[in-house]
């Protein structure tokens, strides 16, 4: 599969089969992560890869919206940035992620991003306690590190080819 069709085929996945994927297909899709750029280079992203099931779960809960799928995943990869390397942390954050979403689905897996940075547990107290202070209480999240998101990785759990919705793409591109 090539670039292109690549990116044309890709959707969040939020279901998993339970076939866990290999260590050796975890660790080429995060080779290829390692290559994402960086702002000056500052290479300043860190992952902690997570199989322990009972570990998901309890990160499954770090949201009361958009993180409870989480817990049927096989793998959860969690983005973080060493906040002292650049102020850029965050974005060279988002830059990673992307290329391990893109990876894992060259490699044949599903993922999907569940945001962390920024994020209250409970949609519905916004100065409550955090995601991320959360995924903290239980996690060895180097205290220099800010998270961003975690990544939720697996062989797809659903029935055959999911399409893309049809996008309104106008307006959003001008060409001069
Ligand atoms: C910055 C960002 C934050 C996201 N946060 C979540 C999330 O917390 N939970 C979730 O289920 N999906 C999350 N997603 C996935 C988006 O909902 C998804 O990419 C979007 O709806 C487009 O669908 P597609 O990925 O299938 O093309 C996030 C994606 C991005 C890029």
């Amino acid at each position: 599969m090539d670039f292109f069709e690549l990116v044309s085929k890709r959707r969040s996945c939020r279901k998993f089969a339970e076939q866990k994927p290999e260590r050796a297909l975890i660790e080429k899709i995060m080779e290829a992560t390692l290559t994402a750029p960086s702002s000056k280079n500052t290479r300043s992203t860190r992952f902690m890869v997570i199989d322990n099931p009972q570990i998901i779960s309890r990160m499954s809960e770090m949201r009361d919206y958009g993180s409870a799928f989480m817990v049927g995943a096989p793998v959860v990869v969690l983005v973080m940035g060493t906040k002292s390397l650049t102020d850029l942390w965050e974005i060279n954050c988002a830059i990673s992620a992307t290329y391990l979403q893109l990876a894992a689905e060259a490699a044949g897996l599903g993922s999907c991003w569940v945001h962390v940075g920024g994020r209250p547990r409970l949609k519905d107290e916004p100065q409550g306690e955090q995601a991320e202070e959360y995924l903290r209480t239980f996690l060895p999240i180097p205290k220099e590190c800010g998270v961003v998101c975690a990544v939720a990785l697996g062989y797809s759990g659903y029935d055959g080819q999911r399409t893309k919705p049809i996008a309104n793409n106008d307006g959003m591109v001008t060409y001069l």
